[in-house]
């Protein structure tokens, strides 16, 4: 808003009266001087003390591009027109102060352009005084440094980054191997505190027999720009812990290294864990090769993910190529019959076991069918092999493929048959020595018979003779009776 009381006279609207005056005295330098402030970075602001709340006399080109508001439009007004909601009061304090006493000031305030976009102005205000010391004008030079704030802001995020971060950081100068930064974090893990360190040879926190690997390290991450690698650091108690390292190389614009940033972070705990996985794998693969069963597990598309070493032994296939292959590829003939159906039990969570066992040759990889042997069952490296399936779940509890445990039944199956065979035996010999006993019985009984007659024949024939010979003694036929001839 343009005051009225003060038109613009040309140029960039300082007063024409002043012109006119200045011009009897100076006109051509006060022209120039004009036109060199208009070529200037930073806007100019001339403001006349003398009248009502101090407006705005003059503004140069540069003020036009910080804040998008024409001359024109700011001639007459007091400048405070720019501030926004966010203006710092206390800043705008130290200005009015200034205005009230006449003196300079440097402040930084938050201001708003035309359109409405904010900007950090770097305002210095210097007080103008004519010959008599009376205060007429004030000066305003404006810089835009939202630039630089913004890059304050960042240094600022990044210091409370590098303050507040719960994991190990420090800046390393390459050329004297010392810490220029250390954070917090960095100190609290190795026992010191951050000054301790600061300026402190980085073989402080290394133990000496490492400090060749960490050399080789900066090396590689001097040619690479980065290295990542595990080492042991030291902490002021002389007590030692594993860490992971992660160097990156600054570089100034010229490409040459300045500092070296590390990121360093306790690991004991990951080696622990490691360290209790390696055990436990360890345990599971003791057990699984030292068993006596076959254990092949398999995806959803029955391809082998891991498995024992029983299938070397027995299929004749090495456990390294048999990973990855499926079960049709590896087992030819196992599709013939009702496999399938395992699988998708399995696959459907349950936990089934095969009817009948599969029939294969030892070393060999092809399967027969229960009956469907062609060399014969009864062959020496036949080998009976009875499958369980099981579900194969994931850490999650997902279904992830089928586990087959297969058991060698062979000897079972051997044990069996020849029990099988003695039970036969063992019939047959007792039907015959039923019969045997059957047939010595009726001789027997037949012979007792035979003897027991003849015996009495001949007792009876005794008896006769005998009677006959009383008879003759007695000369009577009748005169002995004999017992048995009583009536
Ligand atoms: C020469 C001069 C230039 C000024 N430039 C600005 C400016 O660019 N931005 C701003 O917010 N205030 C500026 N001010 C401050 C305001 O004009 C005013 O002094 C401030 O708002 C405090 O006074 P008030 O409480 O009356 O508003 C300037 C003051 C003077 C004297």
């Amino acid at each position: 808003m343009e005051d009225p009381g003060h038109p613009r006279t040309g140029g960039r609207g300082i007063d024409a009266a002043e012109k006119s005056a200045d011009k009897g005295r100076s006109g051509e330098p006060l022209r120039l001087l004009e036109r060199a402030i208009d070529t200037l970075r930073d806007g100019v602001l001339i403001t006349d003390a003398r009248r009502p709340d101090n407006p705005i006399v003059y503004a140069n080109s540069a003020f036009e591009r910080i804040t998008g508001y024409p001359v024109t439009h700011v001639q007459g007004r007091n400048c405070r027109f720019l501030q926004c909601p966010e203006t710092d009061p206390d800043q705008l304090a130290v200005v009015r102060e200034c205005v009230r006493t006449g003196t300079n000031c440097r402040v930084e305030l938050l201001n708003a352009r035309r359109d409405g976009t904010r900007f950090w102005n770097e305002l210095s205000v210097s007080a103008v005084r004519d010959v008599d010391d009376h205060l007429t004008h004030f000066i305003g030079i404006l810089s835009d440094v939202s630039t630089r704030h913004e890059e304050q802001a960042r240094a600022a995020t990044w210091q409370r980054v590098f303050e507040q971060t719960g994991f190990g950081l420090v800046q390393v100068d390459p050329i004297r191997e010392v810490f220029t930064a250390v954070n917090p974090a960095f100190a609290l893990e190795h026992g010191y505190s951050a000054d301790e360190l600061t300026g402190a040879s980085v073989a402080y926190v290394y133990p000496p027999e490492r400090l060749g690997e960490l050399r080789h390290k900066n090396e590689i991450a001097a040619l690479e720009g980065h290295a990542s690698f595990e080492s042991e650091h030291l902490r002021k108690d002389g007590t030692r812990f594993p860490v992971q390292i992660d160097v990156t190389i600054i570089r100034d614009p010229a490409g040459r290294p300045i500092s070296r940033i590390a990121y360093v972070r306790d690991i004991t705990q990951r080696k622990t864990a490691e360290g209790e996985i390696r055990a436990a794998r360890h345990f599971t693969e003791e057990v699984l090769e030292n068993s006596n069963h076959g254990m092949i597990v398999y995806d959803l598309d029955l391809r082998v993910v891991a498995c024992n070493r029983f299938i070397e032994r027995y299929f004749g296939i090495t456990r390294e190529s048999a990973i990855g292959r499926t079960i049709f590829e590896l087992f030819p003939g196992i599709d013939s019959y009702s496999q399938d159906m395992y699988f998708e039990r399995a696959l459907r969570g349950e936990t089934v076991a095969a009817r009948l066992p599969r029939i294969h040759v030892k070393g060999s990889s092809r399967i027969y069918p229960p009956g469907g042997n062609p060399d014969g069952e009864r062959r020496e490296d036949v080998i009976w092999a009875m499958p369980t399936y099981a579900p194969h779940r994931d850490s999650q509890g997902n279904i992830a493929g089928v586990i087959v445990a297969i058991a060698d039944v062979t000897e079972l199956k051997r044990t069996q048959d020849e029990l099988a065979a003695s039970n036969d035996q063992l019939h047959r010999l007792t039907a015959h020595l039923e019969q045997v006993r059957e047939e010595e019985r009726k001789r027997i009984a037949r012979e007792i018979h035979d003897e027991l007659g003849s015996t009495i024949t001949s007792i009876r024939m005794h008896l006769e003779a005998a009677r006959g010979a009383l008879h003759a003694a007695l000369g009577h036929p009748h005169g002995l009776l004999l017992a048995h001839d009583q009536p």
